[in-house]
């Protein structure tokens, strides 16, 4: 098999490139480690940037999305048992966010891209990258590439495929996990609510007025087992719960429990030769400030307009600057996706990091200037101004 660019992963930085690429023209084939009913059930991020949502509209996958995706204009933050809400687009230029899950954009793309009669291989892990040469392994058989996207994830080959001494890695682990769940519950609230309490983080978000999602900072290494659901809900009900007693947290019955872990990692630089490393492959943000998935497309949108230069017109400089460009973004969203997750969490429990937090919380809600700087990067920069 030969193509002009080969994309090692299936999830939505590969998909969307793969989109676009499609739609300049160009010749690409989806390689993916999973069955298509894998990644179309995988449960992951639900935030929606303005400019995600814009990017899937202009190019013709945004039909559903608008149907029944939820446009959220604010956010709760809930601490001391008082919630004070962020008027994010009054904050950010009228710009929202939009709630839809990621195994949504990932089953639009692959049936775009699949009634288009373009190629996804499922099932088929890369098992090395040839970087000098070009060439992908799977199974028994080889593509043979121009350029190489890497867009397998954390726990791909493609970044391992870069000699160690060419790559710089930025790290931080947290001593804490996220435990999610989605359960048969309405909504109790209309937008998000991210509660710091001194038992721990708990986040209220939804996938639609049927589905809630729920998340609970739990130790790193926990074990699913120790949480049965009468436990999650005891848990969730504390945290949440407002001093006047007025909120109500609807409970159902739960049908998925992740944990996830909280990482911040950069890889840099995101290019190696004809391979061009995208999402979560290069990078990971903790979970807190809604940015892995929307990161990932920012990534592609980089991507594509370089490698439309470089096939179009034999212009290589935009993809000269591919690393350099998605990496400032990649850096703001690092600090962004930090200063939620340490202002939101039980950090260690050191009473002078809790006054501060505390502290650094009632600022937010006070000074229009703090919660506009939370509302700018939550609803996300415009490509162009990072
Ligand atoms: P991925 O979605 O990881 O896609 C990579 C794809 O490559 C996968 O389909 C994988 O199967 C495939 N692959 C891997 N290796 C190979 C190989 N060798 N050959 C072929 N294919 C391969 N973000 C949030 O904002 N909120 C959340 O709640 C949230 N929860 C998360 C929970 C988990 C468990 C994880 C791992 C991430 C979560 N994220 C969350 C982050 C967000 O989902 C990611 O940032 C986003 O999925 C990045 O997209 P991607 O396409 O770069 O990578
Ligand atoms: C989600 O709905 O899954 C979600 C929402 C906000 C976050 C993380 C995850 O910060």
């Amino acid at each position: 098999m030969d193509t002009q660019v080969g994309i090692v992963g299936a999830g939505p930085a590969g998909l969307l490139l793969g989109h676009l690429l499609a739609r300049a023209g160009i010749d690409a084939v989806v390689l993916e480690a999973r069955s298509r009913d894998y990644v179309e059930q995988r449960v992951r991020a639900g935030v929606l940037e303005q400019g995600t949502v814009d990017v899937l509209t202009e190019t013709g996958v945004g039909e559903r999305l608008h149907r029944e995706g939820m446009v959220h204009h604010g956010l709760e933050l809930r601490f001391g048992g008082v919630g004070h809400r962020i008027a994010l687009s009054e904050l950010a230029d009228g710009r929202a966010i939009t709630v839809y899950g990621q195994q949504e954009v990932v089953k639009d793309l692959i049936a775009a891209r699949l009634d288009a009669g373009l190629p996804i291989v499922f099932e088929s892990e890369a098992t090395t990258v040839d970087v000098e040469r070009g060439v992908i392994r799977f199974g028994d058989d080889e593509l043979r590439c121009e350029v190489i996207a890497g867009c397998d994830g954390f726990h791909g080959v493609s970044r391992a495929a870069v000699p160690e001494d060419a790559l710089d890695v930025y790290e931080r682990e947290y001593p804490f996990a996220w435990l999610g769940i989605l359960a048969r519950a309405a909504p109790s609230s209309e937008e998000l609510i991210y509660t710091h309490h001194d038992r721990g983080f708990a986040l209220h978000s939804m996938r639609s007025p049927e589905i809630t999602r729920l998340y609970l900072q739990v130790p790193p290494d926990e074990r699913i087992e120790a949480w049965p659901d009468e436990r999650i809900w005891e848990e969730l009900q504390t945290r949440m719960a407002t001093a006047d007693g007025g909120f109500a947290l609807n409970e159902g019955e739960i049908f998925e429990k992740g944990i996830t872990p909280m990482r911040s990692f950069v890889a840099e630089p995101m290019r190696h030769g004809r391979l061009f490393l995208a999402g979560d492959a290069a990078h990971i943000v903790p979970a807190t400030g809604a940015k892995g998935l929307n990161l990932a497309v920012a990534d592609v949108r980089v991507l594509a307009r370089g490698l439309r230069d470089l096939f179009e017109r034999g212009d290589e400089a935009r993809l000269d600057a591919y690393s350099e460009r998605c990496l400032r973004r990649v850096w703001r969203v690092q600090h962004f996706s930090w200063w939620m997750t340490q202002m939101l969490h039980r950090m260690t429990g050191d009473p002078f990091e809790a006054k501060l937090q505390r502290s650094q919380l009632e600022y937010v809600v006070r000074s229009e200037a703090a919660a506009k700087t939370l509302a700018e990067n939550y609803v996300g920069l415009e490509l162009e101004d990072v």
